[in-house]
């Protein structure tokens, strides 16, 4: 079996530290002496929590922020620059998840330029993409967003893909494995052409949307999908610890 991914986005939770804390020492309990040929396991913490995390985390769990600045430094009110983050310990960051195009207004170009930002500062970003309505054309929606996003990229080396539906995303009502499988392959089709095979091939492709124990096996375990985007099922220790444990018992 080809190792998995899960990662973790823990959105604006927990609200306190003390929370995060024993989130984090659950979550590192649950992965103890696991098999990291198996499985890589990545977490998402809002940006307060980073440093405490990099410091509770064992080696094998890695890092990621949730978001990037669009900017490398200056006077930018409230931004955090990827170097910032690369500097708390991240080795990943997160970058167009759907909450950000459609609540805060995020564009592909905004998002184009915190790809740049996160590899210039050495960073691996997980690329969000996912049409908003069921029955959307992929290929128009999510071929625009690829394209944007990655243009003047030159290498998807240390790029992640994570297909997102919006309308899968904390709804409870996950796209099917088949749906998932499909758009994954899209994906790498958009890509090859952007790219090469051999690109396309080896990119890392996650589902996202509603992955919870009782379905996480059915995306991830197709060939063609790397691992998942785990929101809601990821802040409470115990539905997450069960889903690591299923990828590792594989
Ligand atoms: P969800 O979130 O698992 O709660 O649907 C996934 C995500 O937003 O990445």
């Amino acid at each position: 079996m080809n190792r998995k991914i899960i990662v973790a986005n823990w959105k604006m939770n927990p609200q306190t530290l003390d929370e995060a804390s024993r989130l984090l020492d659950g979550i590192a309990q649950g992965f103890k002496d696991a098999d990291s040929k198996k499985l890589e396991l990545v977490l998402a913490p809002p940006f307060p929590y980073l440093y405490e995390s990099k410091k509770r985390l064992p080696r094998g769990i890695g890092l990621a922020a949730q978001d990037v600045s669009f900017s490398e430094r200056g006077a930018y009110t409230g931004e955090v620059s990827a170097l910032m983050v690369k500097n708390a310990g991240c080795d990943y960051a997160i970058i167009g998840h759907s909450e950000r195009r459609w609540k805060m207004g995020e564009t592909d170009e905004t998002i184009n330029l915190k790809i740049k930002q996160a590899l210039a500062a050495g960073l691996k970003p997980i690329l969000a993409v996912g049409e908003k309505e069921e029955g959307a054309d992929l290929t128009q929606i999510i071929g625009t967003q690829l394209a944007k996003a990655l243009d003047g990229v030159a290498s998807l080396e240390d790029i992640t893909i994570a297909y997102e539906p919006v309308w899968a995303i904390g709804t409870g009502k996950p796209d099917t494995p088949d749906g998932a499988l499909s758009a994954a392959l899209l994906i790498r089709k958009i890509v090859g052409n952007i790219y090469d095979n051999y690109q396309s091939e080896n990119l890392s492709v996650l589902y996202g949307g509603s992955v919870n124990a009782d379905n996480v096996k059915s995306f991830v375990f197709q060939n063609g999908i790397n691992g998942a985007l785990v929101g809601g099922a990821s802040i409470v220790a115990q539905d997450f610890t069960k889903i690591i444990k299923l990828i590792l018992n594989m």
